[in-house]
């Protein structure tokens, strides 16, 4: 690992940001916090707020049970859902609402399916800013919005979906003093390139396949940045083959033509014309890797499968990475010998009522433990 990856901070960085990296949590390799262990490769100034709520340094924990079913040398789970808002957001979102305020933004706006807006309600309120979030009436999970509200963000609940509010927000943010925070600001793609410097530096090398959900295309695009940015710097002699995953009826990268009604129990990527369609497709190219669709009982069933057999509650739409990679490997796709990466990029406690919809091991009984031990069938 280099100095700047693994060093103390300098003195710049002390100086831009020592008031305002309180709360700040440092391993005992040096600093987790993205902007100052990357710095060297993002658009950090000395002018910038080095404000952090702890986003970036996320385990990558190794599969005990899926990784010999699907035939794989090695299987990890990066968690991106332990970042401070409970998803990957938090990596671009500590840089973008940064830059906001680097260049004097009083506001900042975005359009989400949820999680963008919880990341923008929370780095807003640090930096003093106030936070407008457009998301689509009554299709975001209750966990997203219960943080938009107690972060304090202004919420305007469109009557339509998630295309519709990014085309509102986009038009707003050129008429209106506010900065736009969606995945089309060019900081919230450096941001989030550091997940893949992340799982480089820990695994020492690249993954030979790199599972994702797609939605707007923004962390595909980014995850791609960051290993080819990695390898022109000759850090890692590969690069992996992205496989993302869009649910199939939120599929346009795969049919190759936007989707008017986008319909998916994972409505984190209830997305019909992703932002950063070129991206994508650039990503999946360029690795010689595949856009793929999983139906909504394939990420169910990959979610339960998390939970149940790997100890990771993920949000639906995260599962679509493992859902995708179950998939290849029922399809025929030999996997030995690879190692891969499933990205779970947004936590289980965000959507509650998709969790509550499993049949739970759950029945009522009377305060005695003779009664228990009935309901346990131990009597
Ligand atoms: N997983 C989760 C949990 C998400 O919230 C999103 C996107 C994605 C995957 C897809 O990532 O858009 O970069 O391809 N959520 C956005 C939002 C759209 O508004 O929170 P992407």
């Amino acid at each position: 690992m280099s100095s700047a990856a693994g060093g103390m901070p300098d003195a710049g960085g002390m100086t831009a940001g020592e008031e305002t990296r309180r709360g700040m949590t440092a391993g005992a390799g040096g600093s987790r916090f993205i902007l100052e262990r990357y710095r060297e490769l993002l658009p950090v100034t000395d002018a910038t707020p080095m404000v952090t709520l702890g986003e970036g340094g996320t385990p990558l924990i190794r599969s005990c049970r899926l990784e010999a079913e699907l035939g794989l040398e090695a299987l990890y789970f990066k968690a991106e859902f332990s970042n401070p808002t409970g998803s990957f957001k938090d990596r671009g979102m500590v840089l973008a609402v940064a830059k906001a305020a680097e260049a004097g933004a009083e506001a900042v706006i975005c359009a989400s399916t949820g999680n963008t807006s919880a990341s923008a309600a929370a780095y807003a309120s640090r930096h003093g800013l106030k936070a407008i979030v457009v998301v689509p009436s009554g299709r975001i999970a209750m966990g997203k919005l219960a943080q938009a509200v107690a972060h304090g963000a202004q919420i305007v609940a469109i009557d339509g979906s998630f295309d519709d509010a990014l085309r509102v927000v986009r038009e707003l943010a050129e008429k209106h003093p506010v900065a736009l925070v969606n995945s089309v600001n060019p900081h919230r793609i450096e941001g989030q390139k550091t997940g893949a410097f992340e799982i480089v530096d820990e695994l020492g090398a690249a993954p030979d396949v790199l599972c994702i959900p797609v939605g707007n295309a923004g962390n595909i695009t980014a995850y791609w940045r960051g290993f080819s940015e990695y390898y022109q710097m000759e850090r890692v002699g590969t690069r992996p083959q992205m496989w993302g995953f869009q649910a199939a009826g939120a599929a346009p990268l795969v049919s190759g033509v936007p989707v008017a009604h986008p319909e998916t129990i994972a409505t984190a990527i209830r997305i019909g014309n992703p932002a950063t369609w070129d991206g994508a497709i650039s990503a999946r190219d360029e690795s010689e890797g595949l856009i793929d669709a999983v139906t909504d009982e394939q990420i169910l069933e990959a979610y339960r499968r998390l939970a149940a057999d790997e100890g990771i509650f993920c949000e639906p739409a995260s599962a679509a990475s493992l859902a995708g990679l179950m998939q290849q490997h029922a399809a025929g796709v030999d996997l030995s010998g690879k190692t891969a990466v499933c990205i779970i990029t947004g936590h289980g406690l965000k959507d509650p009522d998709t969790a509550l919809q499993i049949d739970a091991d759950r029945v009522e009984s009377a305060a005695e433990s003779d009664a228990v031990e009935r309901a346990l069938g131990w009597d």
